[in-house]
């Protein structure tokens, strides 16, 4: 058995520990990464990028049914070819895995492939696709192994009718309907791309209203543009009980609903994997819900051996992960540094985008006396340029210390946009500072802008009404 000695071995390969192990070689230290699959992960391989990819080729399939009004004479109906569609996305996610190769090489980062597994606190053997085995000793290790799809008791995943996007993601055709379980994320984005797609959606949350993590005016918005879109909705509900045909799943939704689909999609969240990694053997513990417990400075129970991203649990955003792993790997090279969510952004790639940062209007009003300033992106000039006048900007402020507690946009570059409101939490900005900033012209940022002004009741472009509060 050969034997290799490293300063710090990451096990996965995915946004947390690919740009950790990037981080300890820019320090100067010896690195190495175990990946049983593609570098990448999840984001890479089957979650973030390619399924933006494909939203993007429904998004202009979706423009090109409306070319008309832009003034564009273009075949009617347009088409579209999802195999092209799945090429398309495979190509950009393997010459972004190589990226990371080649990233590797440039750095000096030594890539192993196999499954890691903690042998001892200082200890990683890995097992290759051959069966054959590699031992590395390590200073520190760091586990980022990310998350799968859960399931979903009574609703067997088995890959041709019932699937995860996974499933999807490598499909060679469409179902001509779907019924999608689970209105978080996945599930709406889902959602959204699919009926762009022209397949009929049907989609079930069991919570009483979608994207549930959401400000509940962002909830509104969006099951208004769902319903637009002809998309069959019931939230409170859950699935009860499904029957597999040869070709169709009938599905049983609380109460007393039925309906006849090709597919049903299951998105429901995630599960943290922690299996066969040793955990225990050495003394790393778990959370009740079996993520990896750790600290802010990412250190589990055993002190050289960190978890960063998905499987902790916490927040399970590709971001996030790439912050934990930075705090971890400073850490394990004698540093003493905290986590910092301070302004994370949540970015959802509906159609129209939403996105966020910091406080709910309900979670805000706990502790807060607080001032709501509005802006429609309708009031926009560029959101008429571009077609898109759908959503507004919220934000919440203090009303005694102008303080802004959280932004909320639902709206066309949402994704984009949210990242001034970021820093400005992060910095803690007030309303007033925001509406004074200059912003370009003619931008959909100026919402931000204007909605800060709204906080005082004082947007130009938004009709006075004559209960609001003067400052
Ligand atoms: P999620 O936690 O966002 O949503 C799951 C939804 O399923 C919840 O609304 C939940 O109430 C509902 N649900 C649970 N059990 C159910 C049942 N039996 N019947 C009906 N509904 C049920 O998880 P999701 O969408 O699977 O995403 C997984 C993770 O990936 C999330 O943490 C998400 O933040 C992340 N992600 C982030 C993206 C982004 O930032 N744009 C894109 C995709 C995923």
């Amino acid at each position: 058995m050969t034997i290799k000695n490293y300063d710090i071995v990451i096990i996965g390969g995915g946004p947390g520990g690919y740009t950790a192990a990037i981080r300890v070689a820019l320090k100067g230290a010896g690195v190495a990464v175990v990946e049983a699959d593609k570098l990448g992960g999840v984001c890479l391989n089957s979650g973030c990028i390619p399924s933006k990819t494909l939203i993007a080729s429904a998004l202009l399939y979706d423009k090109l049914k409306n070319a008309s009004v832009m003034g564009l004479i273009t075949p009617q109906p347009p088409g579209y070819d999802w195999l092209a569609m799945q090429q398309r996305k495979d190509k950009i996610v393997s010459s972004m895995v190589g990226g990371i190769g080649q990233l590797f090489k440039s750095h000096g980062v030594a890539h192993f492939k196999g499954r890691g597994r903690l042998m001892a606190r200082n200890q990683v053997s890995i097992v290759d696709d051959r069966g054959e085995g590699l031992e590395l000793q390590a200073d520190n290790i760091i586990i980022a192994t990310g998350s799968r799809s859960r399931n979903l008791a009574g609703l067997a995943i088995d890959g041709r009718q019932i699937v995860t996007t996974d499933h999807l993601l490598v499909s060679d055709r469409l179902p001509e309907s779907i019924l999608i379980v689970g209105a978080g994320v996945i599930g709406c984005e889902w959602a959204f791309m699919l009926s762009m797609l022209d397949v009929k959606v049907t989609l079930v949350e069991m919570l009483e209203r979608v994207l549930p993590m959401e400000d509940a005016d962002v909830s509104r918005l969006i099951e208004r543009e769902l319903k637009k879109r002809k998309i069959m909705l019931y939230t409170g509900a859950g699935v009860t009980g499904v029957e597999v045909g040869p070709d169709q799943v009938t599905a049983h939704i609380s109460p007393d609903r039925q309906v006849q689909v090709e597919q049903v999609l299951v998105a429901v969240g995630r599960a943290f994997n922690t299996e066969g990694l040793g955990l225990s053997e050495v003394g790393v513990q778990l959370n009740d819900n079996g993520s990896i417990a750790t600290g802010q400075d990412m250190r589990t129970d055993v002190d050289n051996v960190f978890a960063v991203g998905d499987v902790r649990g916490e927040i399970m955003l590709a971001y996030t992960a790439v912050h934990d792993g930075e705090v971890a790997v400073d850490n394990a090279l004698g540093g003493n540094r905290r986590k910092d969510y301070a302004g994370v952004p949540s970015v959802i790639f509906t159609h129209p985008e939403v996105a966020s940062v910091g406080l709910s209007q309900a979670r805000a009003s706990e502790n807060h006396d607080i001032a709501v300033g509005r802006f429609p992106l309708r009031a926009l000039g560029k959101a008429h340029a571009e077609n898109e006048i759908t959503g507004e900007v919220k934000i919440i402020a203090d009303r005694d210390t102008d303080k802004i507690l959280g932004v909320h946009i639902v709206g066309a570059h949402a994704t984009e946009i949210i990242h001034t409101a970021a820093l400005v939490l992060r910095q803690g900005m007030t309303a007033r500072e925001l509406g004074a900033a200059i912003f370009g012209h003619p931008v959909i940022s100026e919402s931000l802008m204007e909605a800060a002004h709204d906080v005082h009741g004082m947007s130009v472009h938004v009709a006075r009404k004559p209960d609001r509060r003067r400052s």
